[in-house]
């Protein structure tokens, strides 16, 4: 599986896939005009705006923006990465993905396979002893004891690892080669190598022994549904409650979620995932009905973790026990968050009772209540000026002063958009100085006109100019946000082609720019100049070939800010922005080397 796939195979995979068959299979479709469409299944319509063009055989979603090419369309409607969407039309069409693998790759890959094999025999063998062994009434009764029904121990694919030394050994290492398997896996454990030394190599001396042992065996799956590894929780009080596969080859604790196959599997269609920090948790929720949520493996929150979450959904709602390290691992989650908060993602924190965990607590209070206090969670803003001026008076000037150093370090790490503006202006509207002033403030290593004045403290007659001066939008600030302001610019165009013939603007100072947004931005906009019937098929097209393709398809699944009538004016303002930026840049450049040359001049002469 592992390798790339070649692009000429993707380009023909292309060739012989038609879009309109591809969509109309999974979303049935009506012939209109020169286009097809349907009720967009990525956002809730009851008149459809999902349309798809034959001609350019690209799909766009006219309600919420979602659009693409066929691959684009798979990935999406599924929710599969490219190379399972590739897969996916090349099984349609009747074609084998080709790989381009290395030597070194291939034996990777298959030795990978075989651990995979070894892993889905051990969870057959487990799952088989939790129905058949003599033993397992206890099982049984534990997991009935803690509310769990036979359909959620099968959608979980629970087993029991019986008592005993050498049961996986012996039901899955029937040879050698499996033994390795198996060892590699993590499944079996070498003896220390003075037992088995001296003359003791007769056959039944043992060298392995088996890592589960009268244990619950909760199965962690992969996004495709196999089993990389185990998790293994004792019927009693004994210590380790928990005991966890080893990293092996194929498991990897930092990115995997336990429950975002099972999710995914549930067949319900989610907006949001909630992130707990345990099996149980992830079981007693979905017992509950509520099949949304994933647990990391006993480690904290990690970008990886995170990123994995967004590419499923928007919105991640954390979710940790109502104790101490609880509290201390919803911190870190949210540190670890900032960097990731792009537009249109959302994170929440639920914190729970003292001594409760999601288990407990949805047992105790229902799932109704549940689902209302998941509605009811604290936005990511809420938590970080919550925290940070917990300890702080707000209302001093020293206290004003610190939470504005503190909450700088962080937020400088969110990326520019919409969302870092909300948390800006949130701060400056706690600090009562204007958000104007915090922007320079965010961007102190960029080169400077004029020397920055010191604003921890802030001059309090300032305080609301900006609110009362200004009724844009709080997304229209792309002399400070650069890069997503021309995206945003670009989403704006996309929405409406026709906004690009109203421009007056020189775009001169355009061309200059190297930054790839504002280069597709200018390319995009000459493409309506040139023909304003232009439509958003053609500009999509466009794009989707360069690298800014992704960020933009994503950029147009998230919900619109800007409602339609004020689009041409906020794309005409945004525009006005970036270019007087580039201008000023350029100013800037200029008097440089103008300095330069007459710092240098008499030196040469010397
Ligand atoms: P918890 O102790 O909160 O687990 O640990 P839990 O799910 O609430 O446990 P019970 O079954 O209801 O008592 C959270 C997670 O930390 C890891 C496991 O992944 C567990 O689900 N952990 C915990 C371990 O790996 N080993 C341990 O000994 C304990
Ligand atoms: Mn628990």
């Amino acid at each position: 599986m592992a390798g790339l796939i070649p692009q000429s195979f993707i380009d023909d995979l292309l060739h012989r896939t038609d879009i309109v068959e591809v969509i109309d299979k999974r979303v049935p479709l009506k012939k209109q005009g020169n286009n097809y469409t349907a009720c967009c299944p990525f956002h809730q319509e009851k008149t459809p705006s999902f349309s798809v063009n034959q001609d350019r055989q690209f799909y766009y979603c006219f309600g919420c923006g979602a659009g693409g090419n066929a691959i684009g369309f798979v990935m999406n409607f599924e929710q599969t990465e490219f190379p399972e969407a590739v897969e996916t039309l090349a099984r349609d069409a009747g074609v084998e993905v080709p790989r381009e693998e290395t030597k070194a790759q291939q034996r990777k890959s298959s030795e990978n396979s075989k651990i995979i094999e070894v892993l889905e025999l051990a969870s057959k063998y487990y799952q088989y002893q939790l129905r058949h062994h003599g033993d397992k009434n206890k099982a049984v009764a534990y997991l009935k004891d803690r509310g769990v029904s036979g359909e959620i121990a099968r959608d979980f694919g629970l087993g029991f690892a019986p008592s005993g030394w050498d049961n996986v050994l012996n039901a899955v290492g029937t040879d050698d080669k499996l033994q390795q398997s198996l060892l590699k896996a993590g499944l079996i454990i070498e003896r220390n190598q003075d037992k088995s030394s001296g003359d003791a190599k007769d056959s039944n001396e043992r060298h392995y022994y088996d890592r589960f042992r009268e244990r619950i065996i909760f199965p962690i799956r992969d996004s495709r549904g196999r089993t990389i590894a185990f998790g293994g929780r004792v019927l009693n009080d004994e210590k380790p409650k928990y005991l966890n596969s080893p990293e092996t080859a194929v498991f990897h604790k930092g990115s995997e979620l336990y429950g975002l196959y099972e999710a995914k599997k549930s067949g319900e269609k989610f907006s949001k995932l909630l992130l707990v920090e345990g099996y149980m948790d992830v079981i007693a929720l979905a017992q509950m009905g509520i099949r949304n949520a994933v647990a990391t493996l006993g480690t904290a929150t990690s970008a990886r973790h995170l990123t994995r979450m967004f590419r499923q959904v928007s919105e991640v709602i954390f979710c940790f026990d109502g104790d101490d390290a609880g509290s201390a691992a919803a911190w870190r989650a949210l540190e670890t968050t900032l960097p990731l908060m792009e537009d249109g993602r959302q994170v929440k924190f639920l914190f729970l009772p003292s001594g409760a965990d999601p288990d407990s607590h949805v047992r105790a209070i229902g799932t109704d209540k549940f689902l209302a206090e998941l509605d009811a969670a604290d936005p990511l803003e809420e938590f970080f000026f919550e925290k940070l001026s917990r300890d702080l008076d707000v209302n001093s000037i020293e206290g004003k002063a610190r939470l504005s150093n503190l909450a700088k370090k962080y937020i400088r790490q969110i990326p520019r958009g919409v969302y870092a503006q909300l948390m800006l202006d949130r701060l400056s509207s706690t600090l009562g100085v204007s958000s104007e002033s915090l922007d320079q403030l965010l961007t102190t290593n960029e080169p400077k006109q004029e020397p920055t004045p010191n604003l921890d403290i802030p001059p309090p007659h300032h305080a609301n100019r900006q609110a009362q001066g200004s009724r844009k939008p709080a997304s229209v600030r792309p002399g400070v946000y650069r890069k997503s302001a021309s995206l945003k610019a670009i989403e704006l165009l996309l929405r409406n082609p026709e906004i690009a013939v109203s421009i007056t603007q020189d775009l001169e100072p355009l061309r200059t720019a190297e930054d790839e947004g504002r280069k597709l931005l200018l390319a995009l906009i000459e493409m309506v100049k040139k023909d304003p019937n232009t439509e958003t098929f053609t500009l999509l097209g466009y794009c989707y070939g360069t690298s800014l393709g992704n960020q933009l398809t994503q950029l147009l699944t998230d919900e619109k800010i800007t409602p339609q009538e004020g689009v041409e004016e906020e794309f005409l303002h945004i525009l006005d922005n970036i270019l007087s930026d580039i201008v000023k840049k350029l100013e800037l450049l200029q008097l440089k080397d103008e300095l330069k040359s007459r710092v240098s001049a008499p030196k040469e002469q010397n």
